[in-house]
């Protein structure tokens, strides 16, 4: 299978594609700003299957991603899982920060997407996955800090229900996964000190299967992965 995964450089991402480049049969294209992070994950796949790709999903236009997709004949699996987070409170926002923060999250998915979608139409079990967050789910805990970020995680997982319905008629299917808290580099950073109660590795094997195999099942869902409730 050739899989496309973004914000591969660290955290989720990172154990993601080394996951899935466990399979000698899957190519795994990697891609993220820092060269240096993609040169360590490319150096440890096990049979040298990942491929890797610096890119700033922020600034990216479609063009330049369809080029880097361009080589590989058809795409089977695309993860939209670079994202960025910034913890701060409501009023001290600026615009800048929400443009940040949906040109990476939302913005960067879009054009994703739509650079993929000539490959992955070619596909006979095209899964296109979205990484959301609970914080993006109606009904779900809210935290203060975390307007821009859980608004635009919310917009993922509507493109999500919106991008299902039209991709039908191609056959590609469109899930979002919403994590709870996992715990990574951004997590850390965000909220210091903080444990969650699962880690990189363990949240990238599950992301990792349902990929591969969930495109059967679903189709335009917003799975919760969380052991908390709401
Ligand atoms: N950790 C959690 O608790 C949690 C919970 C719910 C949802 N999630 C979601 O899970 C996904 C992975 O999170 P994580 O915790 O693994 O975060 P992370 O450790 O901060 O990794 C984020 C990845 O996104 C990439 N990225 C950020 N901005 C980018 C841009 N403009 N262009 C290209 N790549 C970009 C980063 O790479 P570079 O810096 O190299 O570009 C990095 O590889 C995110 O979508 C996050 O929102 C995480």
């Amino acid at each position: 299978m050739n899989i496309v995964i973004t914000g591969a450089s660290r955290g989720i991402g990172y154990h993601t594609a080394l996951e899935l480049a466990k399979d000698p049969a899957n190519r795994v294209i990697a891609l993220s700003r820092n060269t240096a992070a993609l040169d360590v994950l490319r150096s440890n796949a096990p049979h040298g299957n990942i491929y890797i790709f610096p890119a700033d999903l922020a600034t990216s236009t479609v063009a330049d991603l369809e080029a880097i997709l361009a080589p590989c004949e058809e795409v089977d699996v695309l993860i939209n899982n670079a994202g960025v987070l910034m913890n701060k409170p409501f009023a001290m926002t600026d615009m800048g920060m929400w443009q940040r923060t949906f040109e990476a999250n939302l913005f960067g998915t879009v054009k994703m997407v739509q650079a993929a979608i000539p490959l992955m139409q070619k596909s006979a079990v095209a899964h296109i996955v979205n990484i959301g967050s609970m914080g993006g789910v109606q009904g779900t805990s809210k935290f203060p800090g975390l307007a821009a970020y859980s608004a635009s995680k919310a917009a993922i997982a509507n493109l999500t229900e919106c991008l299902a319905e039209e991709l039908k008629p191609l056959n590609i299917k469109v899930n979002c996964l919403a994590l709870g808290a996992v715990n990574t580099e951004m997590l850390n950073e965000a909220f210091p000190g903080y444990q969650a109660p699962v880690g990189a590795e363990e949240m990238a094997r599950m992301v990792a299967h349902f990929c591969l195999h969930n495109h059967r099942f679903m189709n335009g869902k917003i799975v919760p992965v969380s052991t908390s409730t709401p």
